[in-house]
């Protein structure tokens, strides 16, 4: 429901704008760097700020061409060797650009990188066909494209009477918290978010938002029959993972809710830690833009990581 909605605000917003000259809108104080940055791909952003970069394609068994960004090295440490690896996945509907896209100072994938070769992967967007998705007719949901181009050099920046739709979208998805969004970066983060997604991911969120139980893709009782040898989707079973886990959550996050890692916390067996953002209003996007989140979450993961 409630994403059908923003869908069609989002096209009202698109239809209008297509329609109607965009003039209007004083382009002059913004910093133009922050218009580039609303439109550069992760791979462009990162050499920008003049950090390495390398692409990596994973193609998987089920079809999906996955591609992933990796810092090897930091800016003014280029001495080669081994180092640990570290993973950023991103969430649904997003993309690597989320983890660079708030500059050196403030982006995830850059802190503490002088020690730390970083990994991310970005949005799957190839898919096996199948009946449902069929008839939607589409194999992405909510694609990077145009809207985000738009947002990203006119609608969201500082002087444009629509920033406030651009700030209210985002809580609406998410949750609101004022004090921690950092306006002049709107634009670059409405330039990135949303990123696309599979259809069939998207689909497969919804199943396990209905049925409460994380389990395998729904494909209807006769081909689980012949995929999974069941009728009803096998569960994962979660209590089998083995890796140390620290779980950090806030109260004001309306995705991954108090409740819900609560209850994983419960399921998983190997979690070493649950943290609690210390502020009431920290919300879902707040992990990644937040103008307090390097001194909030990331100095505190990276000293986490550093003991193992
Ligand atoms: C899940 O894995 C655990 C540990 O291997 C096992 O004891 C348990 O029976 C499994 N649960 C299910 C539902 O398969
Ligand atoms: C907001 O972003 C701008 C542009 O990157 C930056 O100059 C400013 O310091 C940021 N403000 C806060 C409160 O972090």
């Amino acid at each position: 429901m409630l994403f059908t909605k923003i869908i069609f605000v989002l096209s009202v917003v698109f239809s209008y704008t297509k329609s109607n000259s965009l003039e209007f809108l004083e382009l002059r104080n913004t910093d133009p760097s922050i218009i580039e940055d609303a439109t550069l791909d992760t791979f462009t952003l990162i050499k920008k700020y003049g950090y390495p970069c390398e692409i990596h394609r994973v193609y998987t068994e089920d079809k999906y061409v996955l591609e992933m960004h990796r810092i090897p090295y930091g800016k003014e440490n280029s001495i080669k060797g081994t180092r640990p690896v570290v993973f950023l996945q991103h969430g649904l509907l997003s993309s690597s650009a989320e983890f660079v896209l708030m500059r050196p100072d403030k982006g995830l994938a850059y802190v503490g990188n002088i020690r730390s070769p970083i990994i991310r992967a970005v949005a799957p967007f190839t898919n096996s066909l199948e009946k449902i998705l069929k008839l939607i007719g589409a194999n992405e949901i909510l694609p990077n494209g145009n809207l985000n181009k738009l947002a990203g050099e006119k609608l969201c920046i500082e002087e444009a009477i629509t920033q406030s739709l651009c700030t209210n979208l985002l809580f609406l998805f998410c949750g609101f918290d004022v004090e921690q969004l950092n306006k002049t970066m709107l634009p670059v983060v409405m330039g990135h978010t949303p990123a696309g997604a599979s259809t069939r991911q998207f689909i497969h969120f919804g199943q396990l938002y209905k049925s409460g139980k994380f389990a395998y893709f729904d494909h209807g009782w006769w081909t689980n029959r012949r995929t999974y040898g069941s009728f009803r989707p096998p569960a994962y079973n979660i209590s089998t993972i083995k890796v140390p886990i620290f779980l950090h959550y806030a109260d004001n996050d309306w995705l991954s809710t108090p409740k819900d890692v609560d209850k994983l916390f419960k399921e998983l067996k190997s979690v070493v830690g649950k943290y609690r953002v210390p502020l009431d209003n920290f919300n879902h996007l707040d992990f990644v833009f937040a103008n307090d989140a390097k001194k909030l979450i990331y100095d505190r993961i990276i000293r986490i990581m550093a003991q193992f």
